[in-house]
């Protein structure tokens, strides 16, 4: 089932048939929307339709990909290691129409709040490619400067920074309208030289096809491919962006992407990601969860499960659940989340009878099992994330701190169980 034959079918769709701006309007109502599936059928500035809201929810990738919620760290890990090839296809969805002019206002790329520095394309999966790595795929939110230009945010010391800089002006592409499968492995970190597509041809099996423009595959299935070419030479300003901490992002010089050419679905559906709402927040978080889990198992510590949580914008803090057999376990876990997620910047190591997914429980243990002077961690001066207001904005460099909320094994005569109360059915009592 393609990405499209999915939004059709899903059964809380929300249609919406008035005619709606891209211009500060539709992410109006997909913000309202919160967790909600939407089309919008009319669009005033384009021909074409978009949808938003799809994947907001792990139970709405779960359902995508055919597993349960708690089967989503093990299929991403299986995934992560079992790479598989694609299927190769010679003539491709995504290039049944050719665009006859560049003109990127034809297609309808949002401006999603009033204080950005213009349009920008979230939601795009960027293909690039080197001559000894092969190909990566990941994302670089993209800022409409001209009918044909965006200026990309790149992270430093990334795959895609490696990869532009070793090459100076390469080609590349973005794909808009993807199912989870290839969102996901985009959004995974994982060995440079491993190609994320074959990680989503794991998760979900795919097609691919050659690019028009250079000598990369593309998911064939998807709604838009924008291709051309990328120059570390030629920079403009990228933002004011308002990004998944739902804090304003400065204005960078960023470099600057031509595109060369634009093909797309017959009736194409664009697809749009509300930056720091819910879509946005599981896209980032979740490919992190598997990599803490692995992680903290390689440093012998029995790891459960990991929440990387929405109150932490699903990045800075990440919540891990752990079997707990020795005193030194939770101090060991802690070190070894920082190892599977290195922007994380607050860890909290819960016993098994903690749910990671109650903001109440976490923060009962905190208070009823944690000691400030003994049980915290404190990374000073580390290199944390480009995402996060509060650390040193050029270096990034941050505090890290990760919590040892479990309970002490010897307890000397204190008691760290939650008590049980006895049980009453309130119909008994209740006319
Ligand atoms: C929705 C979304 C938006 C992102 N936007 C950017 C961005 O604008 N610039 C950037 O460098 N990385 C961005 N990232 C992170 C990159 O995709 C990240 O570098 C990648 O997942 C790791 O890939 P790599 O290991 O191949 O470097 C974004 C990730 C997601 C999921």
């Amino acid at each position: 089932m393609s990405f499209r034959e999915h939004i059709e079918k899903m059964p809380n769709l929300v249609r919406i048939k008035k005619k709606v701006s891209t211009n500060l309007e539709a992410s109006a109502v997909i913000n309202e929307l919160a967790d909600k599936p939407v089309l919008f059928e009319n669009i005033k500035e384009s021909e074409f339709k978009v949808c938003a809201n799809i994947f907001p929810t792990k139970q709405s990738v779960a359902d995508y990909l055919g597993c349960k919620v708690d089967e989503l760290i093990p299929t991403l890990t299986k995934a992560i290691e079992n790479p598989t090839k694609p299927k190769i296809v010679e003539k491709a969805p995504c290039q049944e129409v050719e665009m006859k002019e560049i003109d990127l206002d034809k297609i309808p790329i949002l401006f999603h709040l009033k204080k950005d520095g213009g349009k920008f394309i979230t939601s795009g999966v960027v293909i690039a490619k080197h001559p000894k790595y092969g190909q990566n795929l990941d994302f670089h939110r993209s800022m409409q400067i001209a009918k044909n230009k965006f200026s990309i945010r790149i992270v430093k010391n990334r795959h895609f920074d490696t990869f532009l800089n070793e090459q100076k002006k390469m080609p590349m592409a973005i794909c808009i309208g993807n199912g989870a499968e290839v969102l996901n492995a985009a959004a995974t970190s994982v060995e440079i030289g491993q190609n994320e597509l074959e990680i989503a041809n794991t998760l979900k099996p795919i097609r691919v096809v050659k690019a028009k423009t250079f000598d990369a595959y593309i998911p064939a299935d998807c709604e838009f491919v924008l291709e051309g070419t990328i120059d570390l030479e030629e920079l403009a300003d990228e933002g004011p962006f308002v990004d998944l901490t739902e804090t304003q992002d400065i204005i960078r010089q960023q470099p600057v992407f031509t595109v060369t050419k634009i093909t797309h679905r017959k009736d194409a559906i664009w697809q749009a990601l509300l930056p720091g709402k819910l879509e946005h927040k599981i896209l980032m978080g979740m490919p992190r969860e598997p990599t803490i889990f692995k992680k903290v198992n390689e440093a012998g510590v029995k790891c459960l499960d990991v929440n990387v949580n929405p109150g932490g914008c699903s990045w800075l803090h990440a919540r891990v659940q752990i079997d707990k057999q020795t005193d030194e376990d939770g101090k060991k876990a802690i070190e070894a989340a920082f190892e599977g997620h290195k922007s994380c910047k607050h860890v909290f190591i819960v016993d098994k009878d903690i749910d990671i997914y109650n903001d109440q429980e976490v923060e009962w243990a905190m208070a009823t099992r944690f000691q400030a002077h003994k049980r915290i961690v404190i990374h000073e001066k580390e290199k944390g994330s480009s995402l996060d207001p509060s650390a040193k904005s050029e270096t990034h460099y941050t505090t890290k701190a990760g919590f040892d909320l479990t309970a002490k094994l010897h307890t000397e005569g204190k008691n760290f169980s939650k008590a049980e109360f006895p049980k009453a059915n309130l119909e008994d009592y209740l006319e």
